[in-house]
C-alpha cells in the first residue's frame, strides 16, 4: 500500500516503512510520527543526520577506567568488523577517546577507518611480535581526531602460526597493552576486532580485553556456533583472564521484512536477556557502501538509519558502563 502524508509528501521509502513496522529497530527516531503532517523521509534523515552530526546535542559519560572490548564471533561476516568501527567512530564523535585495533589480516576495520594497511606500514603484527609498542603502531583515523588505529596487514596471516613458539603467545597483545602503554593515547575505549576464527589471536583478543562484545546477525543458523564461543571465553576466564566477561550482545543486519529475524532477536533475548542492547541495527546499504570509501557510514551518510542505530547502540554502552561503575 503506498502511503502519502497529509501535505502532500512522496510515498515513504520501502526502507522507511520497513523501519516503521519493526518497530524496535533504531535509526528511525523520528520527531513526527509518518502519519502526522510536516512527516518527509526526507525531514526524517535530516533530523537524524542534525543528532549525528551535533555531537553537542548528546553527551556521553566518559568510564572510570579505560574500557577494552574485544568484538568476538568465529561465525564469518556477522558484523564484527562493521560494529567495531562504526561504535568507535559514534563514541570518538561524542567526545571520548577511542583506540580500534585490527586483529584481523583481512584488514577490514583499517580500510573502514581510512588508515593505511599496506605490507611494511607498522602494524599489530609488529606489536605482537614486540618490535614496536602501540603507540608506535596507532596511526590517526581521518573519521575523528579522537580515534587512533592500530592497523593490520597482511604480515598478520602467518602470526597465528609464529606465535605458537613464542613466550607467553596468549598474552602478547594485553602485556602490549599494558596501563603504561595505553597512557601514552589516553584511549576511553580500547575495540578490538577478531578475526573470524578462535585461534590464538582470539584469545590474544580475550586475554586483553574485560568485556566481549558479541554481534549476532538475525539469520537463519545465527545461533550456531555460539556455543562454542561461549566455551571459549569461559576457557580464557578461567585460566587466562578472571575478569573477561560478556558484557554486549548487539543483533545485526536485520530485515524487518522476514519473519526469520524477529524469530532469531525473540530467541537471542530470551537466552542472553539484558545482555542484548535494545538497539537493533538494521539491514542498510549505506552501512555497506561506507568502508568502499574508507569510512564509517557516521560520516558517509549521517543521516541515514544505520548510523543512527550505531550511535543509539554505542549510546547504550556507554550508559550501561556509567551505570555499571555507579553500581
Ligand atoms: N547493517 C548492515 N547492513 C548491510 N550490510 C551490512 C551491515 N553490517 C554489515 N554489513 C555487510 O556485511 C558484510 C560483513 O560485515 P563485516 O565485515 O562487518 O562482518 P565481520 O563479522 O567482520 O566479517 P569477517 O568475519 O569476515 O571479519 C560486509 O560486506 C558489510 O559491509
Ligand atoms: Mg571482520
Amino acid at each position: 500500500m503506498s502511503r502519502k502524508s497529509q501535505n502532500g509528501a512522496p510515498d515513504v521509502s520501502r526502507e522507511t516503512t520497513q523501519d516503521a513496522q519493526a518497530g524496535q529497530v533504531s535509526g528511525g527516531a523520528r520527531k513526527v510520527a509518518p502519519d502526522e503532517p510536516f512527516w518527509t523521509p526526507i525531514a526524517d534523515e535530516a533530523a537524524r543526520a542534525t543528532k549525528v552530526l551535533h555531537p553537542e546535542n548528546m553527551q556521553l559519560p566518559a568510564p572510570s577506567h579505560r574500557r577494552i572490548i574485544t568484538v568476538a564471533n568465529q561465525k564469518g561476516g556477522v558484523g564484527k568488523t562493521t560494529t567495531t568501527v562504526n561504535m568507535a567512530a559514534a563514541l570518538a564523535i561524542h567526545g571520548l577517546k577511542v583506540l580500534v585495533i585490527d586483529l584481523d589480516p583481512q584488514g577490514n576495520a583499517s580500510t573502514a577507518l581510512g588508515v593505511e594497511h599496506r605490507s611494511g606500514t607498522p602494524s599489530v603484527y609488529e606489536v605482537l611480535i614486540g618490535e614496536i609498542s602501540i603507540s608506535e603502531a596507532a596511526a590517526q583515523s581521518t573519521q575523528s581526531d579522537n580515534l587512533v588505529c592500530v592497523p593490520a596487514t597482511i604480515d598478520l596471516a602467518g602470526a597465528e602460526i609464529e606465535l605458537v613458539s613464542m613466550a607467553s603467545r596468549e598474552a602478547r597483545l594485553k602485556e602490549a597493552l599494558s596501563p603504561e602503554s595505553l597512557d601514552q593515547l589516553q584511549p576511553d575505549y580500547v575495540f578490538i576486532d577478531c578475526p573470524p576464527s578462535l585461534g590464538l589471536l582470539t584469545v590474544n583478543a580475550m586475554v586483553a580485553a574485560q568485556e566481549v562484545l558479541i554481534p549476532i546477525q538475525c539469520e537463519y543458523y545465527a545461533l550456531e556456533g555460539l556455543g562454542q564461543l561461549l566455551r571459549n571465553i569461559e576457557l580464557v576466564q578461567a585460566h587466562l583472564n578472571p575478569s573477561l566477561h560478556v558484557s554486549t550482545i548487539l543483533l545485526t543486519m536485520y530485515d524487518g521484512r522476514t519473519k526469520l529475524a524477529d524469530q532469531v532477536t525473540n530467541e537471542v533475548r530470551q537466552h542472553f536477556g539484558d545482555h542484548v542492547l535494545k538497539t537493533v541495527i538494521p539491514r542498510s546499504v549505506k552501512v555497506s557502501e561506507a568502508p568502499g570509501f574508507g569510512q564509517t557510514v557516521l560520516t558517509y551518510d549521517p543521516g541515514s538509519r544505520g548510523a543512527m542505530s550505531y550511535l543509539d547502540a554505542s549510546r547504550e554502552v556507554a550508559l550501561r558502563g556509567a551505570k555499571m561503575e555507579t553500581r
